[in-house]
């Protein structure tokens, strides 16, 4: 491994934009398809992967919603959660905020509880296994219903001890933020932080919805800021974290190279833009996969790297305490190195 490799998989990291159902990679897919006897459409792990050539968004949560249907009982969810710690740990990640779909499986009739008890007991696991800490994310799909979302705050409420925010997720164009305020005010009123998918697919109003109706503590993706200056400008200012992810954005053909990527202009314009891999299984990395990635094709330096990694801690829902204690682990590293 080179020294820049080295030191992307080496520094200390947060990663806060991980869908855990877009960590089912096709060898665990298949053998939890042969475990419950489900037919998948695609009959081998190299043609399932042969399939993964995405044109937008939506051609990508086809299979993504089509895939998950092999979750079932808790220990899918835990085996599903336990590898992906295992992949983060080995990529320096330190603490995650993990997205779960809870209407992607209590739509096919699987218990809110199944899903949420197997993720859990992971997260637990890998805390003592590998030392990553983490706080979880309940995603609303924004595709069905207010009073879907709403229903399923409702169900979410006796664990809202465990649960640390709402967002927002799935198809973006014509299901704006605006859609969702009721369940968001809700939300912030029984106690959650909340983040939403805006500006990935979606005009920069989306984003501007996700900051003055929902009241977002960070925007998921956000890049297609970069069309309003104004809005640039206020990001800026109110050091409003952005969860970009580039190999995603690559795949779903927001930018067609990762060399046309916007990250590095909006890091420099002061912008707190974070590094994480989405999708991982289906985006071709996980989240030292996409640092390297950006650092060869926009020439990423040193310096551009540790910043990346001190906003990932910065902008996570950690305590101002941990947030010091690995803002000086990563000075630490980066002066060792
Ligand atoms: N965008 C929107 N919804 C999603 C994504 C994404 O990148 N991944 C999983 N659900
Ligand atoms: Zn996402």
């Amino acid at each position: 491994m080179n020294s820049i490799e080295n030191f992307i998989r080496g520094i200390p990291k947060a990663e806060l934009h991980l869908h855990i159902e877009g960590t089912l990679e096709p060898e665990l897919m298949f053998a939890l398809a042969h475990k419950h006897g489900v037919k998948l459409a695609h009959a081998s792990v190299e043609e399932l992967r042969a399939a993964y050539q995405f044109d937008d968004l939506q051609s990508f949560l086809d299979l993504y919603y089509a895939g998950a249907a092999v979750l079932r009982d808790e220990d899918d969810f835990h085996a599903l959660t336990l590898a992906y710690l295992r992949r983060a740990h080995a990529d320096g990640v330190v603490h995650v905020e993990i997205f779960f779909d809870p209407q992607t499986h209590t739509e096919r009739g699987i218990a809110f509880e199944t899903a949420l008890n197997g993720i859990r007991r992971a997260l637990a696991d890998g805390e003592r296994e590998f030392g990553i800490t983490h706080r979880l994310i309940l995603c609303f799909l924004r595709h069905l219903s207010a009073d879907d979302a709403m229903r399923t705050l409702e169900q979410a409420l006796p664990y809202k001890d465990m649960i640390a925010a709402v967002g927002l997720d799935s198809s973006e164009r014509g299901h704006p933020p605006s859609k969702f305020t009721a369940v968001f005010e809700r939300a912030r009123r029984e106690g959650f932080l909340s983040v939403a998918h805006a500006g990935e697919e979606g005009p920069p109003a989306y984003i501007y919805e996700a900051l003055d109706l929902l009241r977002v503590s960070r925007i998921d993706h956000g890049v297609r800021c970069e069309e309003d200056p104004v809005l640039v400008e206020r990001l800026a200012r109110e050091g409003m974290p952005l969860t970009v992810c580039p190999l995603s954005n690559v795949k779903l053909r927001v930018y067609q190279r990762i060399e046309d990527h916007n990250l590095k202009r909006l890091l420099d314009r002061g912008l707190r833009v974070t590094v994480n891999s989405d999708d991982p299984a289906y985006f071709g990395g996980y989240v030292a996969d996409n640092y390297l990635a950006l650092q060869r094709g926009l020439n990423l330096s040193r310096d551009d790297i540790a910043q990346l990694a001190r906003n990932s801690i910065d902008a996570s829902f950690i305590s101002a305490d941990a947030k010091r204690k690995w803002l000086g682990e990563i000075n630490c590293f980066v002066s060792a190195y």
